[in-house]
């Protein structure tokens, strides 16, 4: 397996691993702009076994920090270490870009995403009350965690 930069063969993959992340149109209309502008993500990998993507992970620097954004693995791939890999990389790059700390807001009943962000030094520092849509209705908390570099 390799973890490289993505490219625009891969978009379609990432779209159908990720489809929490991009379901909306401006999800998708952001990872393919950023493809073709070389901007909004701070830097998107994709982990790659045979030429296909089975999973992904992106960083973005807002105002506050840089965030990640998402991070997904194939379900037909999960449980192989393949996340934390991708997690791994990522949290490489943004200290290589010089950032001192590492943000993220989880969905409370994601355990898996919790468990692996903790395993990773992450700790929870706040909620965000009723952030998340749920379906058919409702709303969820965010958790607010936060790592180091
Ligand atoms: C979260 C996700 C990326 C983990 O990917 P993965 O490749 O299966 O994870 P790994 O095999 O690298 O596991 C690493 C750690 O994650 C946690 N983890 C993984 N699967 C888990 C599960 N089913 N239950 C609880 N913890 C789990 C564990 O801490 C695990 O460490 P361990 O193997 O020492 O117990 C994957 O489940 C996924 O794509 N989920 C859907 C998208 C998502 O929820 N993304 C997070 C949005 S914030």
């Amino acid at each position: 397996m390799q973890i490289i930069d993505l490219e625009k063969r891969h978009i379609k993959d990432v779209y159908v691993i990720d489809t929490y992340y991009f379901s909306s149109f401006k999800e998708k209309l952001s990872l393919a702009s950023a493809l073709l502008f070389r901007r909004i993500f701070t830097s998107f990998r994709v982990a790659v076994i045979d030429g296909r993507v089975v999973g992904s992970c992106s960083i973005i620097n807002l105002r506050d920090g840089c965030h990640i954004n998402n991070i997904s693995v194939d379900f037909r791939y999960r449980n192989k270490g393949i996340g934390q890999k991708l997690l791994l990389d990522i949290m490489g790059i943004a200290k290589a870009n010089g950032n001192q700390i590492l943000l993220l807001e989880v969905r409370q009943s994601n355990q898996t995403a919790i468990s692996l962000y903790k395993k990773h030094g992450f700790i929870e520092y706040g909620l965000k009350k009723n952030y998340y849509p749920l379906k058919p209705r409702g709303k969820e908390d965010a958790v607010l965690m936060q790592k180091i570099l």
